[in-house]
């Protein structure tokens, strides 16, 4: 790595992804204090950060453990020193379930199950690797992705009960469906959700197979997720980052942006407009386009592979070289484009993260 550690972040060659630590830290402090006053521990999602030394920074903040999608982006975590994962999904055939042995051979491992025989192929994988997975029954608590009824629930558990090297640890209810909802409803189609996972929960109590965690919640929904007594870790981790799609769509309140792009000016040549050296392949676009948040009078109009299109008021006087910061419209579309992420407070770059996560998709 040739960038001294010491650089101001606007003398990072272009385009650079980079966190403002100040405002990620107040991001995390703000989401640790909720979980603290509903007695909820934190396990914040790392599946748009993406790198194992950001998830440290979350666990020095106050998380209880970390939140993957895959197995892959478990394994880089675990290799990036993560000792405690949840794997918040279905983790299906040999090949993945026997990455997940060696995984759990390195760290302590939770996953979702909504599924029979997939719980009984990953207790004889679990007996033949000599390790114990611990697992949540998943439940569909609105969002009909994963997850079985409250009543199916209790077959599961039992089953997980009964078999050996799998441990029941309790139940998870993710309300996806709910995030990108309007303020108006947000509230009472979260407690919707929460009433179905408390219903599990009153199934399981019922046998004796009473749920220890109960796991759910999103960044676009967490303040209402942590209050209404359903779930007991909550997965909200996104916010931290903040970005548009968080603030615009998703109403996450008194979040700072963390996550930003730096690209330079390339061309002026067309009257009204100036291009960015940064298009998609840097910023992604699965839900909008960034916002520039340096300067005024600009807005990004559109964007392609390799160029970011910006209208500019006359009184905009770029040159060509000039940065310009962007904001990522959804930064779980965004980092995983990207090798490293420079971590910035006051402009100088305090270390490099490499985002070992990205394109761990398996
Ligand atoms: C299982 C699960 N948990 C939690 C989340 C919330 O993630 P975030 O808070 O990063 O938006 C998601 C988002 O897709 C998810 O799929």
């Amino acid at each position: 790595m040739s960038v001294e550690l010491t650089a101001n972040i606007n003398t990072v060659d272009t385009p650079v992804l980079w966190l403002d630590l100040d405002a990620f830290e107040s991001n995390v402090e703000r989401m640790y204090a909720l979980c603290k006053k509903h007695n909820v521990l934190w396990r914040p999602h790392v599946k748009a950060s993406k790198s194992p030394q950001l998830a440290h920074k979350l666990l020095t903040g106050g998380a209880h453990g970390i939140t993957c999608a895959k197995v892959s982006e478990a394994e880089a975590m675990v290799d990036g020193g993560i000792k405690d994962i949840l794997i918040a999904n279905e983790i299906i055939g040999s090949k993945k379930i026997s990455r997940l042995m060696t995984v759990a051979k390195q760290a302590h491992v939770c996953i979702a199950c909504d599924d029979a025989t997939n719980i009984q192929e990953i207790s004889a994988a679990a007996e033949n690797a000599g390790v114990e997975i611990d697992i949540l029954v998943d439940i569909n608590v609105g969002a009909n992705r994963c997850g079985v009824t409250p009543e199916q629930a209790v077959n599961l558990a039992q089953l997980v009960e009964d078999l050996p090297s799998v441990r029941l640890r309790g139940l998870m209810g993710y309300e996806g469906h709910v995030m990108g909802m309007q303020s108006e409803d947000k509230e009472a189609e979260s407690k919707a959700a929460a009433d179905i996972l408390k219903e599990a929960r009153t199934q399981l109590d019922a046998v004796g197979l009473a749920p220890e965690i109960c796991s759910g919640g999103g960044s676009g929904n967490y303040w209402h997720a942590a209050s209404l007594g359903a779930i007991n870790e909550l997965q909200a981790g996104g916010g931290a980052l903040m970005d548009i799609s968080y603030q615009e769509l998703m109403k996450v309140p008194d979040h700072r942006y963390a996550l930003f792009i730096n690209a330079q000016v390339i061309s002026k040549a067309v009257s009204g407009r100036v291009i960015l050296d940064a298009g998609w392949k840097t910023t992604g676009r699965h839900t909008g386009l960034p916002s520039i948040v340096s300067h005024e009078g600009m807005e990004v109009i559109s964007l392609n592979a390799e160029h970011t299109i910006v209208a500019v008021d006359d009184n905009v006087n770029l040159n060509h070289g000039d940065r310009v910061t962007l904001v990522p419209h959804y930064s779980d579309s965004t980092v995983l484009l990207h090798r490293e992420m420079y971590a910035v407070r006051n402009n100088f770059v305090e270390q490099i993260w490499p985002i070992t996560g990205a394109g761990a998709l398996q």
